[in-house]
This record gives structure tokens, sequence and C-alpha cells, in this order.
């Protein structure tokens, strides 16, 4: 909250207020900077774009065989000691993000993803880091090659038929593949927690409501920004920019969080957790498990 209100940021908070925000024809995701982004744009453009990420995502729906075993090779093989972020919710999120391109993500890619703020810099403007990480990884995937049927592909094939231009071209692979990453990996990282608690297991959707790792979406009005709270039951928010990828999300979680419950069906201590501070996205930073032998 301080942090926003040392921006000018106004806050919206419950759930029927954030609903009737989300929905508003008068807050805009555009804060006017021209961005090729779908998360920062709105009317026909952003519509045409969405149109087109949502035709990659429905690849993965229902969530594909060869990534759930891939998933669950992951989480089977964590062993008696790890830790919930880099061991578990990195690897199944880089998985699963990877197959949303359909194209192989290294630990670099991975790690630059992380520093990437996407639709967040407007927050301050002065998130170089993120900004040059956001920018090689465009470069990455401007260069990589695109395997036939992948998301990559599509999004090639869309702009060859004219329904991306250049500039969403070179953006919207970083805004996708950060969009699956980043709110998966905080997802993924705070439901280990709760399991490895000994929290009772409730479904991913649930979980996804009660830890919400994207707490706020930033619009803006004729009054200026509004961080809207989605803490109060909307954890994929809702309207125009709700979440296309939710059903990936819930699968994916279900999937690695069942197989982490059989890693942790004997019993488990959980040490040195740490949470990261970052005011919209909740996630932790590390929590080491010790699996009880
Ligand atoms: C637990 C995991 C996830 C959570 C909590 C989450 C949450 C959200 C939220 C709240 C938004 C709305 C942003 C806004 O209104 O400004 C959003 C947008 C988006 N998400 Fe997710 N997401 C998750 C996973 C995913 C996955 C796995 C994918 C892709 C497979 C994905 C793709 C996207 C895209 C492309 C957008 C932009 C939509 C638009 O601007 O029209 N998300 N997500």
């Amino acid at each position: 909250m301080d942090e926003f209100e040392r921006h000018g940021i106004a806050v919206v908070e419950g759930r029927d207020a954030a609903a009737r925000a989300l929905r508003s024809p008068e807050l805009t995701s555009d804060p006017g900077l021209g961005s090729p982004s779908v998360l920062l744009r709105d009317g026909d453009g952003h519509a045409r774009v969405r149109g087109v990420l949502r035709e990659i995502i429905a690849t993965l729906e229902p969530f594909p065989d060869a990534v759930r075993a891939d998933v669950e090779t992951v989480v089977d093989a964590l062993g008696t000691s790890f830790d919930l972020v880099r061991d578990f919710a990195r690897p199944v999120a880089g998985l699963v993000t990877a197959a949303v391109l359909g194209v192989p993500l290294d630990d670099v890619f991975l790690d630059h993803l992380e520093a990437t703020t996407a639709n967040l810099d407007v927050f301050g403007g002065t998130d170089r880091q993120g900004q040059a990480s956001a920018f090689r990884l465009s470069v990455q995937l401007s260069r990589a090659p695109a395997e036939p049927g992948s998301g990559l592909a599509a999004l090639r094939a869309a702009h060859a038929a004219g329904r991306l231009d250049d500039d969403e071209l070179a953006i919207n692979p970083v805004v996708l593949a950060h969009a699956a990453y980043e709110n998966s990996l905080n997802f993924l990282a705070s439901a280990g927690l709760s399991l490895a608690s000994g929290v009772a297991r409730t479904s991913a959707r649930d979980l996804a409501a009660e830890i919400c790792p994207a707490r706020y979406v930033l619009r803006f009005g004729s009054e200026g920004p509004v961080a809207i709270s989605l803490t109060d039951g909307l954890p994929f928010g809702l309207g125009r920019h709700a979440c296309p990828g939710s059903g990936v999300a819930l699968a994916e979680a279900e999937i690695a969080l069942r197989a982490l419950a059989d890693v942790l069906s004997g019993g488990c201590r959980v040490e040195d957790v740490r949470w990261k501070t970052h005011p919209v996205f909740r996630g932790l930073a590390s929590a080491r498990v010790l699996v009880s032998v």
C-alpha cells in the first residue's frame, strides 16, 4: 500500500469494487506508452494480439501427456533435501513455459525471465535491469529456430499473415513467456510450502485464490493510475485482460502438487523460509525441505 501511495497510485480493494474496476470501460491497461505488449493496451489491438496468444495457449488444453510426464519426472527426482523454489517450482514452471513457446529454455533464460518486469516498469520506470533482460530475451527468441506446431512458429505465422506487426512479434513472445512463468513460479512454490507445512490439500483453484500470486493489476483512469487488488477471490483477474492461461496454470499445479504430495507422504521439515518483497508479485524466495526418511 505504502509503495502505491509513494507513486501516487490509488488502490481499489474488495471483490465487488475490484470486479467493477476490472470491467470498467473507464479504466484502461494502456499507460499511453504506445506499447505493443498485450498487457499494456486495450481496444482492437489488444483483442487481436490476445487472440493469437489464446490460440497458442489452447494447444496445451488438455494438458499434453508429454509435458505431464516431464513435470512428474522432475518432481519424483527431488530427493530428501531440496529447495521449493530452485528445485521444484522453477523447473516445473520452466518446463510449462518451454512447452508454451515450443522452445527449450535453459537456466540463463529463466534467470532473465525472473529479472523481467514485463508489465510493471510503469510503476517506477527505473528498472533498467529488467528492461535489459526483456530486450535480451526478445532478441534470443527472434533468433531461435521455431519447430513446426510450436508457439513460436504460431507467432511468426501470425506475423506473416499480418495479424501481428513487427513490434508485436518482437515483444509478445517475452510477455507470453513471462506471464506463463512468473505467476506459476510463485504459485507453485507457495502451494508447495502449504503442502510441506502440513496444510490439508485443496484444489489448485482454491489454492490459487488463497495464495493469489499476482496481488494487484494496474489500470489508468482520468484521475491517474489505479492498483486493483485481486486478493479477494480474483487470482486470475477478470474482464478483457483476464488470464487466458488459467486452465494451463491450474492443470500444471494439480500435476506438480500431486507428485509433490507423494514425495512428502512420509513427512518432512521446512527450514529457512524467505519471501520476496515485491509489492505486486507474492512469492517465496527460497524454502528448504528436508524429507523424513
Ligand atoms: C497461477 C498462475 C497464474 C496466475 C495467478 C496468473 C494471473 C494473471 C492475471 C491476474 C492476469 C491479468 C493481468 C491484467 O489484468 O492486467 C494475467 C494475464 C495473462 N496471463 Fe496469467 N496467470 C497465471 C499463469 C499463466 C499461464 C500459465 C499463462 C500461459 C500459459 C498465462 C498467460 C497470461 C497472458 C498471456 C496474460 C495477458 C492477458 C491480457 O493482457 O489480455 N498466465 N494472468
